[in-house]
């Protein structure tokens, strides 16, 4: 895995939307695999700023999310739908009708998983994925667990997350106690990975990530079989 340790969360950002940018300027039509949550907020604001400038093109962009909680309506601000169009989305030249991300409204959980699933490896996989890390380790809503879904699933959420995504909500019992997320396989098909860690709160697991073993109990450590992950923290994620 390479590293990069920044200063701070505005050059975590910047080295990120860099990344993803080289990505859009090299292949125009290329997947996007893109992370809700704060940690991407920033780098999602370097590409806005990068679109305003005419640095970058998205028209022939797709993006594919890789969560969404379960159920919620895509208009629910708390939803990772409408998080997307108004933290991206609705500030570039993107094609809405090629933005996805897994369905929270959907009848059927388990057959919208498996409909996402396809629709991902049909697209061959994401050119580059961005993963943020939780404070236990997860990467989307893989959880620490005795084991891990390859694929898309349905998932419950942990006590720890639902506690650390309350802040979004009225209180936590209004968080949904569910999630649509890829799976590690979903995710390690990825050609590019870079995962964002800021705060002293992610050292821990991004420690336990940069051990260089794979456990189940820090999914993250995963993307040590990946070949092409980079991490970009600031230093209190790093150093602690
Ligand atoms: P955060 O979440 O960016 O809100 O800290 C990261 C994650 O849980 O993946």
């Amino acid at each position: 895995m390479k590293i990069v340790c920044c200063n701070d969360y505005k050059e975590m950002s910047r080295v990120g939307a860099g990344m993803v940018a080289e990505i859009v300027k090299s292949k125009p039509a290329c997947v996007l695999g893109l992370a809700t949550g704060s940690t991407p907020e920033g780098l999602y604001a370097e590409l806005i700023d990068m679109y305003k400038k005419g640095e970058l093109d998205f028209s022939e962009v797709t993006t594919v999310n890789l969560d969404e909680y379960y159920p919620i309506s895509p208009e629910n601000e708390q939803s990772y739908r409408y998080f997307m169009n108004t933290k991206l989305f609705d500030h570039v030249n993107v094609d809405k009708a090629n933005t996805h991300v897994p369905s929270g409204s959907a009848e059927d959980a388990a057959a919208e998983a498996a409909r996402y699933e396809s629709f991902v490896r049909s697209l061959g996989g994401a050119d580059i994925q961005i993963l943020g890390i939780g404070r236990n380790g997860h990467i989307a809503f893989n959880e620490p667990a005795e084991a891990l879904y390859p694929a898309t699933h349905v998932t419950g959420l942990t006590e720890d997350t639902i506690d650390a995504n309350a802040r979004f909500f009225a209180s936590a019992d209004e968080v949904p106690t569910k999630a649509l997320t890829m799976g590690m396989g979903t995710i390690l098909s990825a050609k590019k990975i870079i995962i964002l860690a800021n705060g002293k709160g992610k050292h821990e697991a991004v420690s336990a990530m940069l051990s260089g073993m794979v456990t189940t109990s820090c999914p993250a450590s995963f993307l040590n079989l990946h070949a092409d992950v980079t991490l970009i923290c600031d230093r209190e994620a790093y150093e602690g």
